[in-house]
């Protein structure tokens, strides 16, 4: 159980440089693994996410090394990487799971992958299934991990997904770089698009047509190590930038944010929520970047549809705590996804924001949030559900009453933001 801090009565002040993108950290590790030559990544997440990424490499035979300021993967190609001895363990991580399957399929051998108990819960039909089109077997425990990937034959294929979901796409590319001919991956929405970017930079031919979802992939590249500065997670700023936005007085710069289109729509909110915020873009070779200053301000409410989910799908549980804030009232939907997230990122939100004395309506996709100026807490001890996210916000939640709350299970947050109390500390005066 740890005790939340209030904000100061002057506001949060000050400058932090969030730690390392989450997906970039993993998919740099994954595609040096599979490449010629050495790899090295600067900034990288130390999350416990992004370890499992690096163990479960290790465990398949790749030489990492690992020190302060850089992760250095010896890459010697797909040939180097033999079977685990023992299962791989993904962790809390969905993204090593699911990216990790459509790799292992065009390796010579088969995987056993396990989780964690959230983990184990969570849906990999939307892999397996998909898989099953490139000629590859999967054995789920009825859907879900144990799971083993039976490695070593694909063929290419046209598909179409049924779920906008960057960790399927990319699923899906992965295995596409072992079939026997060109592969196409037509997407619902677009969705964040690392893998597309990081594989085109390490030598592969992966194209994004016009029409931004659809996807064609030139298969057996040779894939060369590359030098990786991993930009800023603006997933992990957003937490900082939601703080600015509902505390009177705030100005907070984030430095070196990765400002990817796809993963950009938590400033649309802020926008349309009339924030006051600021970017400025900085020079970069790859992922756009640049530092995002807010300040606090009075908020209107937000109206959010499918189509704008898959820019902010981890961030709505700060578009919830924004608009539990707004003069007025908000609408979240299209967000089913939410439901097998870590947890159920629905009930939690709604469980939570209720404590607090926030209105929340439920829906299957979403919520109505009746936002007000000062809440009314109702019970003291909040919830991360195990959920590092959850956690998170309601550490940022918890900043807007001078109330004594508790979280339990903070150490969830090590998931993907392991320096997060004490960056926090840096904008609310050491608290
Ligand atoms: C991720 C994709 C998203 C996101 C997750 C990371 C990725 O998941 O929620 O945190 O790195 O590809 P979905 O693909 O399930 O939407």
């Amino acid at each position: 159980m740890k005790k939340l801090s209030s904000a100061p009565k002057s506001g949060l002040h000050g400058t932090i440089v969030v730690p390392g993108d989450k997906s970039i950290s993993h998919r740099a590790i994954m595609l040096g693994s599979i490449s010629e030559g050495d790899t090295t990544i600067t900034h990288f997440l130390e999350g416990e996410d992004c370890l499992s990424t690096l163990q479960a490499f290790r465990d398949l035979g790749v030489e990492i090394d690992k020190t302060d300021d850089k992760v250095v993967v010896h890459g010697k190609g797909t040939g180097q990487l033999h079977a685990s001895e023992h299962a791989l363990d993904m962790g809390n991580s969905g993204t090593t799971t699911r990216l990790m399957m459509g790799l292992l399929a065009g390796l010579p051998f088969d995987s056993k992958l396990v989780g964690d108990a959230s983990l184990s819960k969570r849906p990999m039909k939307r892999v397996s299934e998909p898989l099953k089109e490139f000629g590859v077997t999967i054995e789920t425990n009825d859907g879900k991990l144990p799971a083993t990937v039976k490695g070593g034959s694909i063929h290419a294929a046209n598909y179409q997904l049924q779920v906008a979901s960057a960790q399927v796409k990319s699923a899906l590319i992965l295995a596409s770089l072992f079939a026997d001919e060109p592969s196409a991956i037509i997407e619902q929405l677009p969705t964040r698009n690392h893998t597309e970017i990081m594989l085109n930079q390490f030598g592969a031919n992966v194209k994004t047509a016009d029409d931004d979802v659809t996807i064609t992939v030139q298969p057996h590249p040779k894939l060369k190590g590359q030098t990786i500065y991993v930009p800023g997670d603006i997933s992990s700023a957003a937490f900082f930038m939601t703080a600015a936005a509902i505390i009177p007085g705030s100005d907070v710069v984030l430095k070196n944010v990765n400002l990817n289109p796809t993963r950009t729509g938590v400033l649309k909110v802020l926008e349309k929520m009339h924030a006051d915020v600021t970017v400025t873009e900085l020079p970069s070779k790859g992922e756009p970047i640049g530092d995002i200053r807010v300040k606090g301000s009075k908020l209107t409410p937000i109206q959010l549809t499918a189509a704008d989910v898959p820019a902010l799908v981890d961030e709505i549980p700060l578009v919830a705590l924004l608009a539990a804030c707004a003069d007025g009232v908000s609408d979240i939907s299209g967000a089913e996804e939410l439901r097998v997230k870590e947890t159920d990122r629905i009930v939690a939100i709604a469980t939570e924001l209720r404590k607090l004395g926030v209105q929340v309506e439920e829906k299957p996709d979403g919520m109505i949030i009746t936002g007000r100026k000062d809440w009314q807490v109702n019970d003291h001890h909040l919830d991360s559900y195990g959920d590092h996210r959850i956690g998170m916000m309601n550490a940022i939640a918890a900043l807007r009453t001078d109330e004594d709350l508790f979280l339990q299970n903070p150490e969830s947050i090590n998931i993907s933001y392991p320096n997060f109390f004490q960056d926090l500390a840096e904008i609310n005066g050491g608290e």
